[in-house]
């Protein structure tokens, strides 16, 4: 893996004794109410193995994250990694300290002065600390004292030049990644670097705006590239077709004309099929409870694109099959509505039998691994990677250099 060269691994990494703070993502959604607790645990459930590992090494184990977006400066007590704690414990099978109120500090400062091997702190919600988007180096050296050892399994984090991601590992010379991020990146990677022909990739979600990076990426990669989602209604509104009262970025016709001639043209002589949706499920509104199945060249003047149609998801399914090397990230439709769902479900569907034929099928995006999960049958079970970063698996498939990773080269083993 290319992109770990330089760059140690947590196998290699001697932790017996050691303090070592594990840098996790356990950015996950919680319940609303006054009791929070976990809504989805896949995030902590992928870290398990690290933490694991370094229990078995005989560290003492720190673990930090962020949880959500909290107000620069104003702590959240619904946005407290409390209830995170209590999901890890269960997981876990031990008892984790949880210093109350602050990351840094004196509170947290006792917890893990008095941690012992074989036992598992974990730190408050970094982000209530406004220094820490800011990569700051005084609040990275207050993190810096509660370890030895830094390891980084937070894949999700990766593309975030934060203080606990990128100062702070530059801080102590004993580093290296955990195995979820060794995991991550050796997925990903297989499609950066030598993809297996033809290459499929499937892109959904809002904005063609917040994927341009890699679209253009993409482009240059693969053999076929599927949208759907609102963002299809932007390449669709480019091409003149009616749209109703659908979302799309009327700002971005002009380049998604330009990305539709880049598909055309290619490279090396070779043109990208770039397939948009034939036919669409049309409502009122978001909050309509029955819609209709229309072919684009009909939608009805009054009415919004909320899923792509059957006869696009045949067209999908058909171009998928034949994939040897297939990405998807964002849904094609509203799917956390079942009126809506059918395409991206219709999608997750095709992509898990093209996995069973033989595929390297990736799938990245919170919302993306959630519709797949939600599509049931065994689906997510069939697919070969499902990342735990959105954000960041986009921007390595862009050819990125991941801030996360780089902070890491450069250590002593
Ligand atoms: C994610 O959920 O994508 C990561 O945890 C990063 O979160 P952020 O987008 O709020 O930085």
């Amino acid at each position: 893996m290319a992109m770990l060269d330089g760059v140690a691994s947590i196998r290699d990494l001697e932790l017996e004794h050691q303090r070592t703070f594990i840098r996790v993502d356990f950015n996950c959604p919680l319940t609303e109410g006054d009791a929070p607790e976990v809504a989805d645990d896949t995030r902590i459930r992928e870290a398990l193995p690290t933490i694991r590992l370094a229990l078995e090494k005989g560290a003492k184990v720190v673990l930090a994250s962020h949880l959500g977006r909290p107000k620069p400066g104003q702590p959240d007590p619904k946005l407290s990694l409390e209830p995170v704690g209590a999901r890890l414990s269960e997981l876990l099978g031990v008892d984790i300290y949880f210093p109350q109120d602050d990351c840094v500090g004196e509170a947290a400062r006792k917890v893990v002065r008095e941690l012992r091997d074989g036992q598992v702190a974990l730190l408050e919600n970094l982000r209530f600390h406004p220094e820490e988007e800011k990569n700051d180096e005084g609040f990275a050296r207050q993190l810096a004292e509660f370890a030895e050892v830094y390891v980084d399994d937070a894949f999700g984090t990766a593309h975030r030049a934060h203080a606990s991601v990128h100062a702070l590992p530059r801080l102590l010379r004993v580093r290296g990644t955990g195995l979820l991020v060794e995991k991550e990146i050796a997925a990903l990677s297989k499609l950066l670097d030598a993809p297996e022909k033809p290459y499929v990739a499937v892109l959904g979600g809002a904005k063609v705006s917040d994927k341009l990076g890699v679209i253009e990426a993409l482009l240059e990669r693969v053999d076929a590239l599927l949208v759907g989602g609102a963002m299809a209604n932007t390449f669709l509104a480019a091409k003149g077709v009616e749209i109703g009262t659908s979302s799309f970025e009327d700002d971005k016709l002009a380049l998604a004309r330009t990305l539709m001639d880049r598909a055309r043209s290619g490279r090396g002589g070779r043109s990208v099929e770039l397939l948009l949706p034939v036919d669409v499920m049309v409502a009122g509104s978001t909050e309509s409870d029955e819609g209709s199945i229309y072919d684009v060249q009909r939608i009805p003047r009054g009415s919004m694109v909320l899923d792509i149609g059957p006869r696009t998801v045949e067209l999908f399914a058909r171009r998928l099959a034949g994939a040897r090397s297939i990405f998807w990230n964002g849904p094609l439709g509203l799917f956390e509505k079942p009126l809506f769902a059918a395409g991206t479900n219709g999608a997750a569907r095709a992509i898990a039998a093209a996995s069973e034929s033989g595929a390297f099928t990736v799938v990245g995006g919170g919302d993306t691994a959630a519709a797949v999960h939600a599509t049931g049958e065994d689906v997510a079970s069939k697919i070969k990677h499902i990342s735990t970063g959105g954000g960041a698996s986009l921007e390595l498939l862009e050819g990125k250099k991941l801030p996360g990773v780089e902070a890491l080269r450069g250590a002593r083993s």
